[in-house]
């Protein structure tokens, strides 16, 4: 499941496809944005990709919360060393499956009850959520929230009651779609909606060797190419366009200078491809690549630095032992 969801109206042409779709590829440098990866098919790929050998952020992710989130849950509930408050916790994204079951039983371990509020654009997978859970761990009570985290001036969520604190997740890397200007609005989104003594759990993928960051978006099995190419087939299906599969080539590339891995589909020939939905038509020369996807990657510090900047102090880190991912808890005074 991934927190990027693509908006659910069926049987017809979704404005926000449309014009970010007609928008992408009438640009200079042509682009698609990721939350086109997951339709059915894609999001059944993500979860594929998610059990790669050469995945290596979800597995180590899920190692750092099943080390460490009792202690995450006692530090988030604790602000001030005194005594503890009960915590709501509300996830940006419908649930990271696993990784969210780990920090919810350690709620319900430390404080008997806990309310979840997954966040999401999509109903449906809101719902899968709630069942899910609800099904799973006896003690959560699942409100879920039907809401683009993504845009407007603040995180609008619901109020708590008194002597609640809310801890939000935001794991799974996905921050790392967000270049640092969009990161830091996000940051900011939420710290506009917080309360004091409500706290952040970022999950935030780190810069390592060129050759481990290139074969985790580039795996041996091709899982990750169809994900990307999976986006040609939506556009095919959603807006009568024919891409040809075959013609287009999985690219990924490490960018050092902005720090990112950068996922592309790459024109093996000059052609010109149509999107009778959207009545456009786009060429491509030999060669000419759609940017579908930036994965930032950061460096020891700095996305402390970017809640800093954002009003949310970090409280602690914890990562693997060879610091390949980082969890990060931050808290508003
Ligand atoms: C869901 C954004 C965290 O960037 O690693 C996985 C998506 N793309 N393989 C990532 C993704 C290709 C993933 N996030």
């Amino acid at each position: 499941m991934t927190s990027i969801a693509s908006p659910a109206v069926p049987g017809q042409i979704h404005e926000r496809l449309a014009s970010d779709v007609r928008n992408g590829l009438s640009a200079s440098r042509k682009h698609l944005p990721p939350w086109l990866f997951y339709d059915e098919a894609g999001s059944r790929l993500f979860d594929q990709i998610t059990l790669l050998p050469e995945y290596y952020l979800t597995r180590t992710e899920r190692g750092i919360l099943t080390t460490h989130a009792g202690a995450i849950i006692a530090r988030a509930a604790k602000p001030s060393g005194s005594q503890s408050i009960h915590l709501r916790i509300t996830e940006l994204g419908a649930g990271s499956a696993d990784k969210t079951r780990l920090l919810l039983a350690a709620a319900v371990a430390s404080q008997g009850t806990v309310v979840y509020e997954p966040v999401d654009v999509s109903p449906d997978a809101l719902e899968a959520a709630r069942q899910r859970i609800e099904r799973e761990i006896a003690k959560v009570t699942v409100a879920p929230r039907m809401m683009d985290y993504t845009h407007g001036p603040k995180l609008d969520l619901a109020p708590i009651g008194v002597g609640e604190r809310r801890l939000v997740l935001y794991i799974g890397s996905s921050i790392g779609n967000f270049d640092p200007a969009e990161a830091a609005k996000l940051l900011g989104r939420v710290r506009a909606g917080f309360n004091p003594g409500d706290a952040l759990l970022l999950g935030v993928d780190q810069v390592k060797d060129e050759a481990t960051l290139l074969a985790a978006y580039d795996d041996a099995s091709g899982v990750t190419a169809a994900f990307n190419l999976n986006m040609l087939a939506r556009l095919n299906r959603e807006l009568g366009a024919n891409f040809n599969l075959a013609a287009f080539k999985h690219r990924v590339v490490w960018n050092s200078a902005e720090s990112r891995i950068e996922m592309r589909l790459e024109s093996r020939t000059a052609q010109r491809v149509r999107l009778h939905g959207l009545d456009l038509e786009v060429d491509f020369s030999a060669g000419e690549t759609i940017h579908t996807e930036s994965s930032y990657k950061y460096l020891p510090g700095q996305a402390e630095a970017a809640l800093t900047a954002a009003g949310i102090a970090p409280v602690q880190t914890w990562t693997d032992a060879q610091g390949w991912f980082a969890v990060i808890l931050g808290r508003v005074a």
